[in-house]
C-alpha cells in the first residue's frame, strides 16, 4: 500500500484558471496543484493579445456585455455575461496588484495602461503585455505560488480520472479525489481531497492544425464526463483566423491585435477581400473572419493568405508585437517590409463541462474553471481575451465557494488503490500513435471550420470504431501520458460530433452547409449532453472511465 496525498482541495491543473483559484482560496486551505508537463505548459503561456476589461472611463460595463453577447450569437447566458464584466476590472487589478507587468501608457484612456483592440470589441478595452500577455500573467502567478506555504505544486502528474463514491461503492455520490500518473516513477498514485476543481484547458489538439500546446487534449472534460458530468456546447470550436503559416512554425499565432491596430488581411495578388464578407472587415469576429479566410482559400484553391502590418511604422511594429516580430524574423519574414502568411487553426474550446456562476459542476464538491468549463460567458463564439478573464473571475468565485464550505465537507477516508493486476506493458505503441494522427486529421477534414452531415456521419463512424479500439487497448495495457491523452481526445472528439449532428441550423462557430442559416423558428437553445450513469467500478483501469451508454438530451 502507498501513501496516499491528502490535501483539503486538489486542483487539477496549472495555467490562469488553476493557479488563480490556488491563489484566491484561504491560506488556512491545504492545496495541491498538477499539472501534467512543466507547470508554465499550458495555453495561458501562449496567449498573446491580452485580458478584456472595462478599465476606460469612455467605455462600459453595457458596451462589454453587448458586444460579447453579439459575439456568442444569440447563446450566451446574460446573467453570466454580466458577472464576468462586473468582476472584469477587480480581476485584472488584481493581477496589477501581484506584480503582472502590463504594457505601460502616459497618455490615453487606460489609466497608464495601454488598451489594445481586437474582434468584436467597440472598445479599446484589452490590457495586455506586449504580444505575451500570458507570459507575464504565468510566471507571475508560478513565482506568487511557489512563495505560497499551504500550496504544493506537482509537476510531471497526469490525473487519470477522478474518483468518486458511486464509483467505489460508497453512498452518497461526492468527488472524492483523482487518480494520478506520476510520469516520472510511472505510478499511479492515489490523491485524496475534500474539493477536487479540475482547470485543466481546452481541447484543440483534437484538430490537426491548431494553435495550441500539447496539453489541449480535453482531459477534464473527458474526466467529468466519464464521472457523469453534463457537457454542453460542444461543437463550438474556435478556429482562430491567422496562424502563422510556414513549415518550421509549429502551433504559432499572429494576435488578432495586429488586425486592432490596422493589420489588413490580403489575397496573395495584394487585394483585401474583408469588404466582401462583413462591414467591419478584419474586426468582425472571429468566425467571420476565419470563414471568410477559408472560403478564400478554397475557392482559390490557395493554402494560405496574408496579413499585412507593414504600413505601420516599423517602431510602431516592435512596441507592439516583439515576440512577432521576432519569431517571423526567425523564419525569415520581416512583418516591417511584407505581409505574414496565414491559415485560420483551431484555437479554443467553447464548451465544455456545465457549471454554475460559482464554478460548481453536476457532481458535489468537484468545480471545474478555465476553458475546460462551460459557464454560459461565450456562447456560441467567444469573444477575443474573454477567455483569460473568464479563468480569473471563476477561480475567485470558486475559491469563495469553497472558501466558505471548508469546515462543512470532510475528508475522504483511505481510497481504493489504482489497480495494475490486469494489465502489461504496452507491445504496440504504434496502436496510439496511428490512431492519435487518424483522428485529428479527419477531425479537421469533417468537423472544422464548415460542416455537412455527410461529414459528421463519416466522423461518426469513424470515432466509433477508434473508440472501441482505445479502449480495448487501455484495457490491457499500463497507461501513459500519451496513451491517456488519446483516451480522452478520442472521447472529446465524440461529443463534439455528436454534439454538431445534433445542431440542425448554422449558429456562431458551428456552420454547416445543409443549414446555412440560424433556427429562427424557436429561441436558441445549449446542447446538452447527459451522461446515463457514472460508473461504480473501484481504480482498475480496465473498467474506470468505460462509457456504457449516452443518453443525449437537447435543451437546458
Ligand atoms: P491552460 O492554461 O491551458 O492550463 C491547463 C493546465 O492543465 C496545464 O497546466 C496542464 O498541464 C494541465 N492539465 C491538463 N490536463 C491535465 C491532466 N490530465 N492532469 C494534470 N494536469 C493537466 N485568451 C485570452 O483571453 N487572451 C489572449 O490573448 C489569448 N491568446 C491566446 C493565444 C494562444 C496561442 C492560445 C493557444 C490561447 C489564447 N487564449 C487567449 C486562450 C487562453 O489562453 C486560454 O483559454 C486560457 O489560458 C486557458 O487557461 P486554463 O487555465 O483554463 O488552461
Ligand atoms: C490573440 O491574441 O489573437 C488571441 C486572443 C484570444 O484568443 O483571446
Amino acid at each position: 500500500m502507498h501513501t496516499q496525498h491528502q490535501y483539503d482541495v486538489l486542483i487539477i491543473g496549472s495555467g490562469a484558471a488553476g493557479l488563480s483559484l490556488a491563489l484566491r482560496l484561504p491560506e488556512q486551505a491545504r492545496v495541491a496543484v498538477l499539472s501534467k508537463g512543466p507547470v508554465q505548459e499550458g495555453n495561458t503561456w501562449y496567449a498573446q493579445g491580452g485580458i478584456s476589461a472595462v478599465l476606460d472611463q469612455g467605455d462600459s460595463i453595457e458596451s462589454h456585455v453587448q458586444d460579447t453577447m453579439d459575439a456568442g450569437a444569440g447563446l450566451c447566458d446574460p446573467e453570466v455575461v454580466r458577472h464576468t464584466v462586473v468582476n472584469g476590472p477587480e480581476a485584472v487589478q488584481w493581477l496589477i496588484d501581484l506584480g503582472v507587468d502590463f504594457t505601460r501608457e502616459e497618455t490615453g484612456p487606460g489609466k497608464g495602461f495601454h488598451l489594445t483592440r481586437e474582434g468584436g470589441h467597440q472598445h479599446r478595452r484589452v490590457i495586455h503585455a506586449a504580444d505575451a500577455t500570458g507570459k507575464a500573467v504565468q510566471s507571475t502567478l508560478i513565482s506568487a505560488v511557489r512563495a505560497r506555504d499551504n500550496i504544493d505544486l506537482f509537476e510531471q502528474h497526469i490525473a487519470v480520472d477522478l474518483i468518486t463514491a458511486d464509483r467505489i461503492g460508497r453512498p452518497h455520490n461526492r468527488c472524492l479525489g483523482a487518480y494520478v500518473l506520476d510520469r516520472d516513477s510511472g505510478r499511479v498514485e492515489v490523491f485524496r481531497s475534500r474539493f477536487v476543481a479540475l482547470a485543466t484547458g481546452g481541447a484543440s489538439k483534437v484538430y490537426l492544425y491548431t494553435s495550441n500546446p500539447d496539453t489541449s487534449t480535453g482531459d477534464g472534460i473527458a474526466m467529468a464526463w466519464r464521472a457523469g458530468c453534463r457537457v454542453a456546447n460542444m461543437e463550438f470550436n474556435q478556429f482562430h483566423p491567422t496562424c502563422l503559416y510556414h513549415p518550421q512554425a509549429k502551433s504559432f499565432l499572429i494576435t488578432e491585435a495586429v488586425r486592432g491596430e490596422g493589420g489588413k488581411l490580403l489575397l496573395p495578388d495584394g487585394k483585401p477581400f474583408m469588404q466582401r464578407f462583413d462591414t467591419r472587415c478584419e474586426l468582425a469576429p472571429r468566425d467571420i473572419v476565419a470563414r471568410a479566410i477559408d472560403h478564400e482559400m478554397k475557392r482559390l484553391g490557395i493554402d494560405h493568405v496574408l496579413l499585412d502590418i507593414s504600413h505601420k511604422p516599423a517602431d510602431f511594429i516592435h512596441e507592439h508585437f516583439p515576440n512577432v516580430q521576432q519569431r517571423c524574423l526567425e523564419l525569415g519574414i520581416d512583418i516591417t517590409r511584407e505581409p505574414i502568411p496565414v491559415v485560420p487553426a483551431a484555437h479554443y474550446t467553447c464548451g465544455g463541462v456545465r457549471t454554475d456562476l460559482r464554478g460548481r459542476s453536476d457532481l458535489d464538491n468537484l468545480y471545474v474553471v478555465g476553458e475546460s468549463a462551460c459557464t454560459g460567458l461565450h456562447g456560441a463564439n467567444r469573444m477575443a481575451s474573454n477567455s483569460l478573464l473568464e479563468c480569473l473571475v471563476f477561480a475567485s468565485a470558486a475559491a469563495a465557494d469553497i472558501g466558505a464550505r471548508l469546515d462543512a465537507v470532510k475528508m475522504p477516508p483511505e481510497l481504493p488503490e489504482w489497480d495494475e493486476s490486469k494489465v502489461t506493458d504496452s507491445d504496440e505503441e504504434v496502436v496510439v500513435s496511428h490512431n492519435w494522427d487518424e483522428l485529428r486529421r479527419f477531425m479537421w477534414d469533417y468537423v472544422g471550420i464548415v460542416r455537412t452531415g455527410k461529414r459528421l456521419e463519416r466522423a461518426r463512424r469513424r470515432i466509433a470504431t477508434l473508440q472501441h479500439e482505445i479502449e480495448e487497448y487501455y484495457g490491457n495495457f499500463r497507461v501513459t501520458n500519451d496513451l491517456l491523452e488519446l483516451r480522452n481526445l478520442v472521447q472529446v472528439a465524440e461529443l463534439i460530433i455528436r454534439s454538431a449532428q445534433m445542431r440542425k441550423e448554422s449558429r456562431g462557430l458551428h456552420y454547416t452547409l445543409d443549414y446555412p442559416k440560424p433556427d429562427d423558428r424557436q429561441p436558441p437553445r445549449d446542447t446538452v449532453l447527459v451522461p446515463d450513469k457514472a460508473h461504480r467500478t473501484p481504480g482498475h483501469n480496465v473498467a474506470v472511465g468505460k462509457v456504457e451508454q449516452l443518453r443525449v438530451a437537447p435543451g437546458k
